[in-house]
């Protein structure tokens, strides 16, 4: 068996630069919070002990993870991440492999950190991650010997000259055994430059103790990239976005564009499902074989079926739409719509929790609501379902077949039965008969002789 494993996430900094009242770990990347990437690769890792040090925004960010598998610690004054570790080391036990992740770099991989604790495994006291950086400036340098081995870390603030042009960085990410973090870091001290304690002091003081030091380099810098202001926060979003249309993309679906696809949340995708420019999706979103979503469409919480045409400028919000469907162009699908196979919803058509049945049309400018339609039923042009008393809702059920006119007001509750015929401009307000014509419309009269009136000329 291996040993346990506790996971601390360091976010109590202020986040100062991202200029915002909400507290930078609650920042959103993919549309949650940058704490929430974190907390999931932690979670990958199965860990024994996941432990959140908050500070600043306390409460807020302790409200927004209601999980009950985090173990929250304050660290009421920032004193620096030595001092963070150590305040959160009593949740751990003594025995456990330890890692330090932060709230703030939200990109780092499950596989990559997986590493540093293989090391562990393997023999090391203390592995850190690093990276080798074209432009280091602002991060804590990696000093070696000769022979390789780490030495120490030096902050910037810090470091002489010549050390500053090392370009190998702490990303800050290390990991370490319980006990012997606890026992280093009685011993770091706060005599630096910015008068903190520095957990990457840890290094220098397990070399003294004549123990392992190791460091694992990764490869990609964005992963490793901590977000301090909303130029970096646009740097990683696009970062993670690249990733997930990759993933899609190696998956066997169409991204016209990869630099324009923003996928907030978790997507399934069949064969041959082809995303036009600017779609988001958001939440769980499954898109079955042969799926194609146009231009500038929004697709949250829903289930697409196969070969489904959604085209451009489309929103669906909690909706299932049945293979072969057709919405939009410009059609906003609301909660509750499930659509048959072959449905058809055009353009400018608003559907709020309605079924449509198989082969039904609802081809333009019309509101459905709080309906059921049956099959091939075909709701002309301007039909309203006036679903709302001002006080209550109420249910428009259409039979198979039916036929409404254009511009019909269908006023809830009623039912329009199989295969009838309601006339253009009718106001529906009571039940229409199965096969029937039903139309309620003053009869359109000829006045003979009537003049239109005409401008009177200018005084
Ligand atoms: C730290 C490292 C530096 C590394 C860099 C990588 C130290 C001393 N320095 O520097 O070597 O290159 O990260 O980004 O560790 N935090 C707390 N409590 C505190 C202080 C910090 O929770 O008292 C958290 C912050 O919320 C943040 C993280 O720790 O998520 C890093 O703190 P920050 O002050 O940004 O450290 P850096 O100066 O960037
Ligand atoms: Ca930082």
């Amino acid at each position: 068996m291996t040993t346990p494993t506790s996971i601390l996430i360091l976010a109590a900094g202020q986040g100062t630069r991202m200029r915002s009242s909400l507290p930078k770990v609650l920042q959103p990347l993919a549309g949650r919070p940058l704490l929430s990437h974190v907390l999931e690769t932690a979670r990958t890792l199965d860990p024994h002990r996941l432990v959140v040090v908050y500070g600043h925004g306390g409460d807020r960010v302790r409200e927004a993870f209601p999980e009950t598998d985090i173990r929250w610690v304050h660290q009421a004054e920032q004193r620096g991440t030595g001092h963070a570790v150590q305040v959160a080391l009593p949740e751990t036990d003594a025995d456990d492999r330890v890692l330090i992740l932060y709230g703030d770099v939200p990109l780092v991989r499950g596989e990559t950190v997986r590493r540093l604790l293989t090391q562990l495994d393997e023999g090391a006291d203390l592995v850190i991650l690093t990276a080798a950086l074209k432009s280091p400036t602002g991060y804590g340098r990696i000093l070696r010997d000769d022979s390789g081995r780490v030495q120490r870390i030096v902050e910037e603030k810090d470091a002489s000259d010549s050390e500053r042009r090392v370009n190998e960085v702490n990303t800050g990410i290390m990991a370490a055994r319980s006990r012997d973090f606890t026992r280093w870091l009685s011993k770091v001290t706060n005599d630096n430059a910015q008068g903190e304690f520095y957990l990457t002091d840890c290094v220098a003081l397990a070399n003294t103790e004549g123990r392992r030091v190791e460091a694992v380099v990764g490869h990609e810098a964005i992963e490793l990239m901590g977000v301090n202001d909303k130029r970096q926060l646009a740097e990683q979003e696009r970062a993670y976005q690249r990733r997930e249309a990759e993933r899609l993309m190696v998956q066997g679906v169409t991204v016209i564009d990869p630099s324009r696809l923003d996928v907030r949340g978790e997507v399934e995708a069949g064969r041959d499902v082809c995303l036009d420019v600017n779609v988001i999706l958001q939440g769980r979103v499954k898109l079955g074989e042969g799926a194609q979503v146009g231009a500038g469409c929004v697709i949250i919480d829903s289930e697409i079926g196969p070969g489904v045409q959604i085209l451009p400028h489309t929103v669906i919000e909690g909706a299932v739409i049945g293979a072969g469907a057709s919405v939009g162009p410009f059609a906003r699908i609301r909660p509750g719509t499930h659509t048959d196979s072959n449905a058809k919803i055009g353009n400018f058509v608003e559907v709020k929790n309605a079924r449509v049945g198989e082969g039904s049309k609802i081809n333009h400018l019309s509101y459905v609501g709080d309906s059921e339609l049956g099959r091939d039923v075909n709701i002309g042009a301007g039909t309203i379902t006036c679903n709302y008393d001002g006080a209550n809702k109420h249910k428009t059920i259409i039979g198979d077949r039916a036929f409404i006119g254009s511009n019909t007001a269908l006023v809830a509750p009623l039912t329009v039965g199989e295969g009838a015929t309601i006339g253009a401009g009718t106001t529906l307000n009571k039940d229409a008969p199965p096969g029937e014509l039903t139309v309620a419309r003053a009869k359109a009269i000829t006045i003979p002789g009537w003049k239109r009136p005409v401008k009177k000329p200018k005084e």
